[in-house]
């Protein structure tokens, strides 16, 4: 679908894919399809977008909020309106189209790029960054196009990727203050000191500069742990297609969970350091944290899980008590 060049009164360009067309001006996204029309505000908007693209459309399904989103099915990535809404369905008003991902992404890339405007950081904590409101005023192409390290070895180790805890890296974030940034020591056997290492997680996590992007820390097989630090609202509802383990590892997140399908509320559930959740493979959830705090994801990446649970061959429960 080709884009139009030309920008709107506030120097914006609207972009489509498929049915679907977009719109920004100040304030707002306007998002049409055959059929009916969504309003979101632009720093919501943004927030989700960027979570959507950086994460490759994730596992399952992301809501940007009760009406429109996402719902990957690993290579080809469904777009849909009312889709996951109660109302929507029971009026049959909910529209939905499937897209190769490339084609998705390159769209929404686009998107993304034209309409975050200079100052804004759509992966910080509002308090951390500028406004996304207004008409266009430059861009922010240096926080959209992060690209994660990857390490070969375990992060620090000679040879890889530096660990960054130092006056080059990434300051300590205001409100990990109290995070100790001392680092263990090791005591490697002789021949062996390029072996083994260690480091401070904690501090390493406390120097994150970006909220709610869960970063793989560990892929053994199909486990990938994942360390994430959080601040404000998790800009999507996550529809989980899988179960999903959360490790509270230092404040509090509070959250919303309900139903996968239509929305409906099925649990609050508030987290503090040291609690751990298994959240079923059935439901979307959106997490507040009213301060910074951190959190281990572990997710199960066997592509085979999703149809299993979709075919309730295993129950979205991972634990009877
Ligand atoms: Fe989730």
């Amino acid at each position: 679908m080709p884009q139009t060049n030309a920008s709107n009164e506030y120097g914006y360009r609207s972009f489509s894919v498929g049915g679907f067309s977009f719109e920004r001006d100040e304030y707002f996204a306007h998002i049409k399809w055959p059929g009916g029309s969504h309003t979101m505000p632009m720093d919501a908007f943004l927030r989700a977008l960027m979570r959507d693209i950086s994460w490759s459309f994730f596992y399952g399904i992301v809501n940007f909020d009760q009406v429109f989103g996402t719902t990957n099915h690993y290579g080809n990535v469904d777009v849909f309106a009312g889709l996951y809404n109660a109302g929507y369905r029971a009026q049959n008003k909910h529209h939905v189209e499937n897209f190769k991902t490339e084609e998705v992404r390159a769209v929404f890339e686009a998107m993304l790029d034209d309409w975050t405007n200079e100052g804004f950081d759509p992966f910080a904590a509002p308090e951390e960054t500028g406004t996304p409101f207004g008409p266009k005023r430059g861009g922010n192409r240096a926080a959209i196009t992060r690209k994660r390290l990857v390490a070969n070895r375990m992060t620090g180790m000679k040879g890889d990727i530096p660990l960054r805890t130092d006056a080059a890296g990434n300051p300590v974030n205001r409100q990990f203050a109290d995070v100790s940034q001392d680092e263990p020591e090791v005591h490697a056997e002789p021949g062996f000191e390029n072996e083994v290492h260690a480091f401070n997680f904690f501090g390493y996590v406390s120097r994150s500069d970006v909220t709610w992007n869960p970063s793989v820390c560990s892929a053994v097989k199909y486990s990938q742990v994942c360390a994430t630090t959080e601040e404000f609202i998790l800009p999507i509802i996550h529809g989980n297609d899988r179960v999903e383990w959360f490790v509270q590892l230092s404040d509090e997140i509070h959250w919303d969970i309900q139903d996968r399908e239509s929305g409906a509320p099925r649990a609050r559930v508030v987290m503090k350091p040291g609690d751990v959740a298994a959240m079923p493979a059935d439901i979307r959830h959106q997490g507040y944290s009213p301060k910074r705090s951190m959190l281990l994801v572990w997710e199960n990446n066997d592509a085979t899980l999703p149809d299993l649970y979709a075919k309730k061959k295993l129950k979205p429960n991972p634990v009877d008590f």
